[in-house]
């Protein structure tokens, strides 16, 4: 059942490039993305997402992208902060509710506060039966099939490919982009399960430098752009599994606090493909490296080379548009967290005093 893996996380982490280029099936078709269900995003003036936890951080991913492609203004929150925080909610807006399950209470609950007040409320679910997918005006699924690891991996691939999705429909409904840039970002989107699963060719290296991690107390992550919320992603799902503090920042945060954390034994990851903001987050690392901060660079052939002898060790991934950067870069984020645990001996699938599905609040 776990397919040759020793454990449900690591079967599920491999099996991305396979869920995720099913979905695509769904969403992509002659060189355009091409919704399930229809949905007019001209009517609209904003966007709010709600979510919890992983599909909270996918959300945070996805505000970058309906700003970028469709020059909509998004606003993100946690669900259980948005719910009891009643927050007025201005007509034309739409909202959008992140979860694999479904079944989150507070989401759900989120849900139910926007019923009368927004235009339109939508869904991003892996379960469609769910109570999510089933009290939403429009639901739009993942593909992702059953998800057994209590830390997601697969789920949240696949609700950033389907809010992507969402995003290139809202640019070209909207003007923002046209035909042809349509197709060259769809092109480069088919592109994705091949990226990911050569990062999964890193699993040998990443479990080697893993080693080094489990000894530390303490681990900070890194990112500019969309890279900061990808951070946030790689520090909650290492506390999750390895039980090790992590933090993240966005890169340009360091010098207003946390930099004073900066010693000899705390590896701090840097998730950096050579982007428009590359250059910054390299002096960012230095920062960290004249600290005698240990530094993890993940980034392409060029940013490695460009970054220098002094990083501690780099995760060597394959070119990716920056747009695209989020879903490739996920995963040596999921391996450093899931090599780290392995190392640690904890309890993978099951880790202590967590649910896959948060019902009750
Ligand atoms: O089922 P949902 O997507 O609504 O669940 C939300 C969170 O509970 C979930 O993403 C949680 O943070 C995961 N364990 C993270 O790996």
């Amino acid at each position: 059942e776990k397919g040759g893996h020793k454990h449900f996380m690591a079967k599920e982490i491999h099996e991305q490039p396979a869920v995720l280029a099913d979905c695509l099936k769904t969403y992509i078709s002659n060189n355009a993305i091409t919704l399930p269900e229809p949905f007019d995003f001209t009517g609209i003036d904003r966007i709010i997402m709600v979510a919890c936890g992983t599909a909270h951080i996918a959300c945070t991913v996805a505000k970058y992208w309906f700003e970028q492609l469709a020059r909509l203004p998004v606003e993100v929150d946690i669900a259980s902060e948005f719910r009891y925080r009643e927050p007025p909610i201005q007509t034309r807006t739409a909202t959008i509710f992140v979860s694999q399950s479904g079944e989150t209470a507070d989401t759900l609950a989120a849900l139910r506060y926007c019923k009368d007040k927004a235009q339109s409320v939508l869904s991003v679910v892996n379960v469609p039966e769910s109570s999510i997918a089933r009290e939403s005006d429009v639901s739009f699924p993942i593909h992702a099939g059953v998800e057994v690891g209590v830390a997601s991996t697969k789920a949240f691939t696949n609700q950033l490919a389907v809010l992507m999705s969402l995003a290139i429909t809202a640019a070209r409904q909207r003007g923002a982009i046209d035909a042809a840039r349509e197709a060259e970002l769809v092109g480069q989107f088919a592109h994705v399960p091949g990226l990911i699963n050569q990062a999964l060719g890193l699993s040998g290296h990443i479990s080697d430098l893993s080693r080094k991690l489990a000894t530390a107390s303490d681990i900070l992550f890194l990112g500019r752009g969309s890279m900061y919320p990808m951070a946030h992603e790689g520090a909650l799902k290492l506390k999750e599994i390895s039980y090790i503090h992590a933090e993240a920042y966005a890169s340009g945060e360091l010098k207003h606090g946390p930099i004073a954390l900066v010693e000899e034994t705390l590896p701090v990851v840097v998730l950096a493909p050579r982007d428009a903001l590359f250059d910054k987050t390299v002096s960012n690392m230095q920062e960290v490296m004249a600290r005698k901060g240990m530094v993890l660079l993940v980034s392409d052939a060029a940013g490695i080379t460009q970054a220098g002898d002094d990083v501690w060790a780099t995760i060597q991934m394959p070119d990716v548009d920056p747009i695209f950067a989020p879903l490739v870069y996920v995963v040596p984020a999921q391996l450093l967290a899931y090599h780290t645990a392995v190392h640690k001996g904890t309890d993978v699938d099951q880790p202590r005093n967590l649910a896959k599905s948060v019902t009750v609040e």
